[in-house]
């Protein structure tokens, strides 16, 4: 008997959703057993966030200070052959619970183990991941494949799209912007991975090595957000000590700040970004190689190739 153990945290849902579309061909099987574990913190965070709520957790994300969780109720002590680890990410880190199960004891479970990480977000998951992979580098697990499933909007659109989801629970589509969220027809599409993965399940009884899910489109980098997310995560990360520095979330000055620090986020997005723009189409062609690799090396260990689609 095969045993794979699922975790994950979602606050709308969706997550959960696209996790379960992964996981249903390995479900109902006499072969494999699957253990879920719903991680929670403590001490949870509101759904939908207000404004300043929303903004006043980027400190602790970006630097991963963990929150305490609840107990989780499979053994970390217990067999698995494999781990899929289902996560979102907040201010392009990993969300502040899954850094929480990260950090916590429970986080053993994972040394030794093959896990398989399947990102749910808006678009921006590359600095999240590859602070996943040192995660799980330090709690001595093997990353063997990576999926990630992003929101199909321009991301102008999203940009609106996403916090009027977050911050007031509205997904559907309005003034002619489309609905938040991932696809349907991808969260749908999420099965083809799990296929993949009861094959490799069920084809001998050794060690689960990957990657498993090459050729079935797991994740494709968009190379216009590479250096997008290192400026803007350089930003949080030098102005997330300085909060952090003035204290707890509720601490009067760090409030203050915070609130500066959003304007000032706001003014550079609305002109540094379409600078960006320019200087990505003027330098791109210039450094149109070392981009490639950069493309190919954050989408390891998957890949974005599409060969086994159609039998996937
Ligand atoms: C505090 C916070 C910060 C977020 N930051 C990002 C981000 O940096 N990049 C991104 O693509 N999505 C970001 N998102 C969107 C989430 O990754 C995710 O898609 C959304 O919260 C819905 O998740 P759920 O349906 O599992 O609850 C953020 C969400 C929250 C709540």
């Amino acid at each position: 008997m095969r045993r794979v153990l699922v975790l994950h945290y979602s606050q709308t849902g969706q997550l959960t959703d696209a996790a379960r579309s992964m996981v249903s061909p390995l479900e109902g099987r006499p072969d494999i057993e699957v253990v879920w574990e719903n991680i929670q913190p403590k001490k949870p965070y509101p759904f939908p966030w207000p404004f300043f709520a929303f903004f006043s957790v980027f400190p602790e994300a970006v630097h991963m200070v963990a929150p305490e969780m609840k107990p989780v109720s499979f053994d970390p002590d217990g067999h698995f052959d494999l781990v899929i680890l289902a996560y979102q990410v907040w201010f392009l880190s990993p969300s502040l619970p899954m850094t929480g199960f990260l950090k916590s004891e429970a986080a053993r479970v994972l040394k030794g183990k093959p896990v398989i990480t399947l990102i749910v977000c808006r678009n921006m998951w590359l600095n999240a991941q590859e602070k996943m992979k040192r995660l799980l580098t330090e709690a001595g697990a093997r990353l063997i494949d990576n999926v990630a499933l992003v929101d199909p909007g321009p991301p102008l659109t999203t940009f609106v799209t996403t916090p009027r989801w977050l911050m007031t629970g509205k997904k559907d589509g309005f003034w002619g912007f489309p609905p938040a969220g991932v696809s349907k027809k991808d969260i749908a599409g999420a099965a083809r991975f799990g296929r993949a993965i009861a094959d490799a399940l069920t084809r001998d009884a050794g060690p689960i090595n990957g990657p498993l899910l090459t050729g079935l489109g797991a994740v494709k980098v968009n190379p216009s957000y590479i250096g997008s997310e290192k400026i803007a995560h350089r930003s949080f990360y030098v102005w997330g000590k300085l909060l952090l520095a003035l204290g707890s979330r509720e601490a009067g000055l760090r409030k203050a700040l915070t609130m500066v620090y959003v304007i000032f986020l706001l003014a550079m997005i609305v002109t540094v970004v379409p600078l960006g723009v320019v200087v990505r189409m003027i330098f791109g062609r210039v450094f149109k190689k070392r981009l490639a690799e950069q493309v190919a090396r954050l989408e390891e260990p998957s890949g974005s190739s599409l060969e086994r689609m159609a039998r996937g």
